[in-house]
């Protein structure tokens, strides 16, 4: 990571509402007990959903400009998973089955990013919550409580190196539209108008 004054290491994500991140921040006291890791603190759990990585200062406003064009509906997610990457030492919570929508949230800023040529990390989307870090061990057992919240918006967050671990700092949030009607939705809704 660079310690230049003039580039900011940059990512675009989403943050559990309170109740998830309360559910979140259990599972990795637990998790970060059995594997001898540390807990990510609270207020950093998030979901990453492009990494920009090291940016110049001077592309912030266009990065900005083109965040603003996205465009994507609501959805909900699910973390229903628990995965020990022994490589990086850390917990996560991933998501088996993503609503396509999040897909289209981060393609979206993707060729938003494309367009406006800021480059973003393209190792291929695997939707997680990082839960503990410097875990020595895989959890002994997988037993947790999956996450859910109702997403309505992303945020770009630049991330400051400390001493004592990353701090994130938000510096814009963007709303979501609202989410698409489900299938089942649209059968009720033309079920009722051929009714009435
Ligand atoms: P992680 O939680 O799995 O480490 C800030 O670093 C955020 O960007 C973290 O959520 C991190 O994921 C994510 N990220 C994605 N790609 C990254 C990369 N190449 N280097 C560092 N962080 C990355």
């Amino acid at each position: 990571m660079s310690s230049d004054k003039n580039v900011m290491r940059l990512f675009f994500a989403i943050w559990p509402d309170k109740k998830a991140q309360r559910v979140l921040a259990e599972n990795a006291w637990h998790f970060a007990e059995s594997t001898h890791g540390r807990t990510v603190p609270t207020e950093n759990l998030h979901m990453t959903l492009l990494f920009l990585g090291d940016q110049p200062k001077e592309l912030l406003p266009e990065i900005l400009v083109a965040a603003s064009k996205v465009r994507a509906p609501s959805f909900e997610v699910v973390c229903d998973k628990i995965r020990y990457m022994d490589d990086h030492q850390l917990v996560w919570s991933g998501v088996t089955a993503a609503d396509p929508a999040l897909e289209e949230l981060r393609l979206s800023l993707a060729e938003e990013m494309k367009y406006a040529e800021i480059t973003y990390d393209k190792k291929r989307f695997k939707p997680h919550v990082t839960l503990t870090r410097k875990s020595l061990t895989a959890p002994t057992s997988v037993d947790f409580v999956p996450t859910r919240w109702k997403v309505g918006g992303f945020s770009l967050v630049a991330s400051n190196l400390e001493p004592e671990g990353p701090r994130y700092q938000i510096l814009k949030n963007w709303s979501l539209l609202p989410p698409k009607p489900r299938t089942s939705d649209k059968i009720i809704k033309l079920a009722a108008t051929a009714l009435f």
